[in-house]
């Protein structure tokens, strides 16, 4: 009723006439798909994305996602100018689905510092993107993410960063480009090799501990960027490791493809990783030491990919997967016996709900909760690729891919919007969804300043405090009068 879950169990009295059944029978009936990581319509190196809310969207129900967070820019820096553009603009016309949003941060003023308080406070924004790499563009300095991750400490929302090297990376492309005149795809591999995505990863992260704040990774695509995150929870830390689609599913062999199309599709920053490496990350997130999966579904078509045709360093980063995550992670994960149907709906859902505080809302099935079920057949066999799927992209990374298991129904807060193959959405109908600061990456600890582990400031205080027996009152009047001595 009114898209909410009325009722759970398995005897529900209903008006027959009014109530569209659905045979679940052999099938698993779970929580709609979160997002955390997209990018539809995002203007980027010239370019903007070909999917739009509403054809990003309208895939992303398709492949059994009923919520995904997108990642909001600054216009011109300005924060509430990105906000409104994303908002009024970009996601309200065209939604098919609820969506809420980060916001980026890519420079640093007064003027910043105030608008997150008023995004945080008036505006249902509960994170905030840093990113460590595009220099020149998006990057922001070491400096600069330290205020942005104070900010967000006071503010209770959740930190996150790109994590790469963005000088490093820019040295790298100048030598791959003008030393080893590899100008091709592979150059974009070659320049910013995984040591610069664990270096940033672990400067983030080791900022974050300093400050005190928790820190999501965003997509980590190598092994040892998921070392780092491992060892910095492993000591107590409150680090979220996001890990991508494309990271679990692919290797870097496919950047070697002579065709330039077909090498270009699979261009992303961080770079898709050794398949090695990928087995890591797998892995990790099998294993819990990655928390969630994300898409970073950012897609430029074959002719916007072109614009790097005799310059890796041009060609616009992204790849799809907001219509494949769900089937992708249920072939690799599950079907491969690395996690249970449970943990799937963990990593794909739930923990997403939790940590951008949209949960129980979304993420878990549960009377009240919204209406976003979906139903997935393992035993329907299909393959992955531009003929199946419903994006603008004239390319899939996915291509040929098989999948044992298909969602073939996906409800939207109560309305069934895909099912036997067939999509049936409403442009527009999507609501955003504030999202609330002080989710779970701050529970028990609403005020930041209660963290046991880690080296901030605070925590040192306390430790001192504690070692010396003091109550942590105010010790100005004591400082100032010099009796600090003789009372300690
Ligand atoms: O290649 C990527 N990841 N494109 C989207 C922008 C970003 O870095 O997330
Ligand atoms: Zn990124
Ligand atoms: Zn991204």
């Amino acid at each position: 009723m009114n898209g909410r879950i009325e009722a759970v169990g398995t005897h529900i009295e209903a008006n027959i006439e009014a109530t569209r059944i659905i045979d679940a029978a052999g099938k698993l009936v779970m929580p709609g798909g979160i997002d955390p990581h997209t990018h539809l319509a995002m203007p980027f190196m010239g370019q903007e994305a070909c999917d739009d809310f509403y054809s990003g969207q309208a895939a992303a129900l398709a492949g059994g996602t009923t919520f995904h967070v997108d990642f909001a820019l600054p216009v011109q820096h300005d924060l509430l100018k990105g906000y409104k553009e994303w908002r009024y603009t970009k996601a309200e016309p065209n939604a098919v689905m609820d969506y809420g949003f980060h916001m980026a941060v890519t420079s640093w003023s007064d003027k910043v510092s105030r608008d997150m308080k008023t995004l945080v406070e008036d505006h249902g924004i509960n994170s905030f993107k840093y990113f460590m790499a595009y220099k020149g563009a998006l990057m922001v300095n070491d400096d600069e993410l330290l205020e942005g991750l104070a900010r967000c400490k006071e503010l209770g929302a959740l930190p996150q960063v790109h994590a790469e090297n963005g000088d490093g990376v820019a040295r790298g492309q100048d030598y791959v480009f003008h030393e080893l005149g590899i100008h091709d795809p592979r150059g974009h591999a070659l320049s910013r090799p995984e040591v610069l995505e664990a270096e940033a990863t672990s400067r983030a992260i080791r900022l974050a501990e300093f400050v005190g704040a928790p820190l999501y990774v965003v997509h980590v695509m190598g092994k040892s960027s998921a070392e780092e995150i491992a060892a910095a929870r492993f000591r107590g830390s409150r680090i979220i490791g996001e890990t991508v689609t494309s990271a679990i599913a692919l290797n870097d062999t496919v950047l070697w493809n002579a065709n330039f199309t077909e090498a270009a599709k699979f261009v992303m920053s961080p770079p898709i990783r050794s398949a090695a490496s990928g087995a890591a990350v797998r892995a990790a997130l099998a294993g819990g030491a990655l928390q969630l999966l994300g898409t970073d579904h950012a897609v430029f078509n074959s002719t916007q990919k072109r614009a790097g045709q005799d310059d890796f360093r041009l060609i616009p980063n992204g790849v799809n997967g907001i219509e494949e995550r769900m089937h992708v992670a249920w072939e690799e994960l599950v079907n491969a016996g690395m996690i249970s149907p449970m943990d799937y709906v963990r990593i794909t859902s739930t923990e997403a709900a939790k940590l951008f505080n949209v949960y129980p809302r979304k993420g878990t099935i549960a009377v009240g909760s919204d209406a976003d079920v979906i139903v997935l057949d393992p035993s329907v066999e299909h393959t992955l690729g531009v003929g199946a799927h419903h994006s603008r992209m004239d390319t899939n990374v996915y291509e040929g891919k098989k999948i044992n298991g298909k969602v073939t129904t996906t409800i939207s807060r109560g309305r069934v919007v895909w099912h036997d193959g067939k999509l049936d959405v409403v442009r527009g109908s999507g609501r955003f969804v504030p999202l609330a600061p002080f989710g779970s990456a701050y529970a028990s600890d609403a005020s930041g300043a209660g963290r046991k582990a880690g080296t901030s400031v605070e925590s040192l205080l306390q430790e001192q405090r504690r070692a010396v027996g003091d109550d942590g009152g105010d010790h100005r009047d004591r400082v100032d009068t010099g009796s600090s001595h003789t009372e300690l």
